[in-house]
């Protein structure tokens, strides 16, 4: 099934502290941003790349397209002061096509079996998300203290890709637009329309790379995975 992507990569990474975009630090050997997008250079099925930038940083990314010879990019819209808006910005540039993901620019270790199962799956049902069970007790806190402990078995951790039909995305997104909802996924846009949104188990690799122990799993997975 072939689809095209949008890469919200116009964050500030706070968390990680590096003091620039921390898709620009290096892993190993290529810049964050550079895995991700080799991901789906890769890809026989993605037919396209948009990436949200921030103004200042288009250049930059511009150069890192042309030395790591990137083809599929199709659009570097302005991104927005959330990431929601950084991925409307994509989604208005877009001609409708039949499948769209969402991913996460900063979640480099995205495989290709996962991608094709969601687009699968967004394909016939309308939208899938890729998510891992939670490994950890889950309670929920108040103030400090222990309110009530949540059954593990019925928990995931979402992650992205995030796919839907292009339709649903942005329909679900001219909503939220509308009437000032912020979700923290895409999945939520959708879930206030009433859709069902399917669940793809993905890999607990399939890590963001948000703050700095981020790098160290981040550099052990890359080089096991070259071994
Ligand atoms: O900050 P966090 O890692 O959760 O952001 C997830 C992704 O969304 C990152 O790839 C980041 O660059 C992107 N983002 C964006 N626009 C924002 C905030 C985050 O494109 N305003």
């Amino acid at each position: 099934m072939r689809y095209e992507v949008v890469l919200p990569a116009a964050g500030s990474g706070k968390r990680m502290g590096a003091g620039q975009n921390k898709l620009f630090l290096t892993l190993v050997d290529k810049p964050i941003l550079v895995h991700t997008l080799l991901v789906f250079e890769s890809d026989e099925n993605c037919s396209g790349i948009w990436l949200a930038v921030k103004d200042e940083e288009r250049a930059f990314v511009q150069s890192l397209l042309a030395n790591y010879n990137i083809t599929k990019v199709k659009g570097l819209p302005t991104g927005g002061a959330e990431r929601q808006h950084s991925v409307h910005s994509c989604i208005k540039e877009m001609q409708a096509v039949e499948v769209v993901l969402v991913h996460d620019a900063a979640r480099p270790f995205i495989t290709l079996p996962t991608i094709t199962e969601l687009t699968n799956v967004a394909y016939r049902k309308g939208a899938a998300i890729a998510g891992v069970h939670a490994k950890d007790t889950m309670k929920v806190v108040e103030h400090g203290l222990i309110k009530e402990t949540v059954d593990r078995e019925s928990l995931w951790m979402i992650q992205t890709p995030q796919a839907f039909r292009f339709d649903l995305l942005a329909q679900a997104e001219d909503v939220a637009e509308k009437v000032g909802f912020l979700g923290t996924d895409e999945a939520m846009l959708v879930e206030r329309l009433g859709h069902d949104i399917h669940i793809v188990e993905s890999s607990y690799e399939n890590v963001k790379m948000t703050t700095q122990e981020d790098l160290i799993f981040g550099e052990a997975i890359l080089n096991r995975r070259k071994q």
